[in-house]
């Protein structure tokens, strides 16, 4: 049986954990089971509106904006400039972690100065945002995201070094909030906003460095690194499913901007792949199940949403997505997750060519008129039924689930090196 330690042995230094499909691969779980052999983890983009779940011995840990590297008792954690931060939630999020007994968690982690914030307002205007275009929205997690990334790219943002001048932080804070009040026509109470973000600062303050720096160092000592996707790249901004994505670069070029570390930094790329695929919020889905099977796999599968709770859209695995991935990441090997979720389901497809009239086409079409059009060819393979929660080798799981591994892997043109088959962190088979 391979384990843990000599899959590790084989990988390069610095690693980068990425989605490959629209998010809640089960991300988590692989960069828990790593972070012991690592000793910096990083989140380079997004913010609160992740959520990676961990389950040790029955135990339920939920991350948010904290790289889920805390369980492990020597690992560092890096929320990186390319992050949007609502310090007041980090605190919150801090606060559960201290609650479930983790220690030493506040002298383990970095905070960027150069991370934006995000404050309470700008999850009014993400909701205010979404109502306006009613049948039109993107299905936001509503936590402010968009907004907060817009206003950093309208060079109107704030950013966590702005909070170690109060008067100027006070003007420009106000500045803003005064800009969304008038431009959306929403009252704002900024004093109370002021208020729990500077709490929310003398709690947090000892944390802030410029990462980059402290990053560069770890680098030349040698130090190990995994850099931690969130989302998952049909959900980045320029390579997903636009405008029904997140506001971020979440893919492999978002890690070098989102930290300040050159491309070289990152040795190896693992891609997480669903055994089927699975979306939250609006945007198209090619291989979505709206039946009866779509319900059972969600049921199966708990699919319903780590930060919102909302029911996710289950639906087959999809080739096409997943090696789009691959090639625009270059990644290279897959951690196929939550298989165990397929036992039982007797014929299982693997969607593996779109076609637009005559035309085969690469890429999950963005326009909802060429989703109508669209056509899938799907292979089917025969399913299993026998329990395989228990399986940590390859070889013992039932043949028609390795044929099911096997012809993921040569349809996505990328080997799957690491299989989930349940959701305590021992409930993985390495190859
Ligand atoms: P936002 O990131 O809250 O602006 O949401 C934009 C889109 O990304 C919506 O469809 C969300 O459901 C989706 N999204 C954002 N974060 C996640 C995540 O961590 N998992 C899955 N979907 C996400």
């Amino acid at each position: 049986m391979a384990k843990i330690t000599d899959f590790l042995s084989g990988c390069s230094k610095n690693l980068a954990i990425l989605g490959t499909q629209w998010g809640d691969e089960g991300k988590g779980k692989l960069i828990d089971a790593f972070s012991n052999h690592f000793e910096l983890v990083c989140r380079s983009t997004g913010g609160a509106n992740a959520g990676h779940t961990i389950v040790v011995d029955d135990k339920k840990y939920v991350f948010h904006l904290m790289p889920s590297c805390l369980l492990h008792p020597n690992t560092e954690a890096i929320i990186g400039n390319g992050t949007v931060i609502n310090l007041t939630d980090l605190v919150t999020e801090v606060e559960k972690l201290e609650a479930t007994g983790i220690k030493n968690i506040q002298s383990r982690i970095k905070i960027s100065l150069h991370a934006h914030l995000l404050f309470e307002y700008h999850k009014q205007v993400d909701a205010e945002l979404e109502n306006r275009k009613g049948d039109n929205k993107i299905g936001t997690t509503c936590r402010g995201i968009g907004p907060c990334y817009g206003d950093k790219i309208n060079r109107m943002g704030l950013r966590v070094e702005d909070l170690l001048d109060e008067e100027n932080f006070r003007e420009r804070i106000i500045a803003n909030a005064q800009f969304h009040e008038k431009n959306l026509d929403i009252t704002i109470d900024i004093e109370k906003e002021i208020e729990s973000v500077m709490i929310a600062k003398e709690k947090l303050k000892e944390l802030f460095c410029d990462t980059r720096l402290y990053l560069s160092q770890a680098r030349k000592e040698g130090r190990k690194i995994l850099y931690e996707g969130a989302q998952a790249h049909h959900l980045d901004i320029d390579h997903g499913t636009y405008p029904y994505v997140t506001s971020s670069n979440v893919s492999a070029g978002g890690i070098c901007t989102g930290l300040g570390v050159p491309p070289k930094a990152i040795e190896e790329i693992i891609g997480i792949a669903k055994a089927y695929t699975t979306r939250v919020g609006e945007g198209p889905f090619p291989t979505e199940l709206e039946d009866e099977l779509g319900d059972q796999i969600r049921a199966q599968g708990h699919e319903y949403g780590a930060t919102t709770g909302r029911p996710r859209r289950c639906g087959w695995f999809d080739a096409v997505v997943v090696r789009n991935a691959v090639e625009f990441n270059g990644i290279d090997s897959l951690n196929l997750t939550k298989l165990d979720v397929l036992t039982g389901v007797t014929e299982l497809k693997i969607a593996t060519e779109y076609w637009l009239d005559d035309t085969r086409i690469y890429n999950v079409p963005t326009t909802q008129k060429a989703n109508d059009k669209l056509s899938i060819k799907y292979e089917t393979l025969p399913g299993w039924a026998e329990d395989i929660s228990n399986v940590r080798d390859f070889s013992e799981l039932p043949l028609n689930a390795q044929k099911y591994v096997t012809r993921i892997e040569e349809l996505s043109g990328c080997p799957v090196s690491s299989i989930g088959v349940g959701a305590d962190r021992q409930a993985l088979i390495f190859r």
